[in-house]
């Protein structure tokens, strides 16, 4: 086991961080306030392949590998965590779906604009009544023969305004259950396609989050991903995948928070000494350090069997789970051990403890994660 980062790997950790602070630090304050999606620092991401990270290059990708990315997504989300989910969404759910199931045609007209950055995916799984229970899709696409006809609503949707192509997930035959769902590659502008509602969110506020409204919305049946009757399978495997990038972002925040903790700590004075001479102070710091190390060693671990080509459901579950976890923790500490200042907008510190809680619910809740943690030790 060798826990040293190769080069290219310490090269593009560098490459992120510098963009985080130069590119996303200056403004990300006013951009959580004011729900502004950062428009210029996502297409910039774009530039530097940081939206297609593991594709071929023969598709517009960059061609890293997995650990890479969590680097990446580590680094940016420590500044940004609103531009890091813009980021795991498009890489993850969208590029990652495409490059793995879709037809070289698909790949060729959609996956290589998306892993270039030249427009961004959106991946709509989620309704109004189906979150977590992701077989109970109400959304529905009518087989017409050389097309599908497309009905429903899709909810909480990561880049619903901003994206060019939308992975829609949908019911084409009830009486088969999970084994009737689809997935099709639906582009922004269709007739009958609506962009709903923007969330007003607890954290996050700089990412866009949508509903999707679909009215008889005719799909070419060349968008459909896979077989007929795949599409459930084709969420839970992108998903697998999806986590990874999700508990990389939970790691950012987390050390996001403990870096601006351990900062503080060092020069703040109380009781004539710097604070994290105090025990109570730094205790919480080494608890910090110490869960934020085990968050990242199971990131890379998920990282590293992806690239090597295994099952990730349960060390990607298990990643984004304990990341997700430790984000909240770190989060919470990091504003106490700020006090007053911790819980105004200027330290950061209150963004991102509002930014962790969305890690423990979006691609599936701290719950979901232990369903799937279970049954694959119970196997
Ligand atoms: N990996 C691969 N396949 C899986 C899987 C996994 N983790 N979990 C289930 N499957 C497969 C099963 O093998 C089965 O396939 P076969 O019939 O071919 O054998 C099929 O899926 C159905 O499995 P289950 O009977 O176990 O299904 P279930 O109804 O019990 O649900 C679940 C399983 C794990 C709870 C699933 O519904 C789930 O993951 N729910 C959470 C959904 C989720 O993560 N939503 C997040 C929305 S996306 C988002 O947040 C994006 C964003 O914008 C940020």
């Amino acid at each position: 086991m060798d826990f040293n980062l190769s080069e290219e790997q310490l090269m593009i950790q560098q490459a992120a961080r510098d963009f985080a602070q130069n590119e996303l630090l200056p403004g990300v304050i006013e951009r959580d306030r004011d729900q502004k999606f950062p428009t210029e620092q996502v297409k910039k991401m774009g530039e530097m392949g940081l939206l297609g990270m593991m594709v071929d290059p023969q598709y517009g990708g960059a061609g890293m590998d997995s650990v890479s990315y969590v680097l990446a997504m580590e680094e940016i989300a420590k500044v940004d965590a609103s531009a890091a989910v813009v980021m795991s969404v498009n890489n993850s759910l969208v590029c990652a779906g495409l490059e793995k199931f879709a037809s070289e045609e698909q790949k060729v007209k959609y996956l290589t604009p998306l892993a270039s950055g030249q427009v961004i995916g959106a991946f709509a799984l989620s309704e109004p009544e189906a979150g977590s229970d992701a077989t109970s899709q109400k959304t529905t696409a009518e087989d017409k023969g050389d097309y599908y006809l497309l009905n429903g609503i899709k909810n909480w949707i990561t880049n619903g305004g901003t994206a060019s192509y939308y992975i829609v997930i949908a019911q084409t035959d009830p009486e088969k259950k999970h084994k009737g769902i689809n997935a099709f590659i639906v582009e922004r502008g269709w007739e009958g396609f609506e962009i709903g509602l923007k969330e007003d969110k607890l954290g996050i506020r700089g990412s866009d989050t949508h509903s999707l409204i679909f009215n008889n919305v005719k799909v070419p049946k060349e968008n459909r991903i896979g077989a007929d009757g795949f599409g459930f399978n084709f969420a839970m495997a992108v998903l697998n995948g999806g986590r990874i990038g999700i508990a990389s972002q939970a790691l950012g925040i987390a050390s996001g928070a403990y870096e601006l903790a351990l900062k503080y700590a060092k020069t703040r004075k109380a009781f004539k000494t710097e604070i994290i001479n105090h025990q109570a102070i730094a205790f919480k710091l080494a608890d910090m350090a110490t869960q934020i190390t085990a968050a990242r060693m199971l990131c890379f671990k998920a990282a590293c069997e992806k690239d090597a080509g295994k099952d990730i459901s349960e060390s990607g579950a298990m990643a984004k789970l304990y990341s997700s976890q430790v984000a909240m923790d770190t989060t919470i500490e990091a504003v106490q051990i700020h006090g007053g200042y911790g819980y105004v907008k200027e330290y950061h510190v209150e963004r991102l403890m509002r930014d962790a809680k969305i890690t423990q619910i979006y691609e599936g809740t701290s719950e979901i994660q232990k369903i799937v943690i279970s049954r694959s030790i119970a196997k």
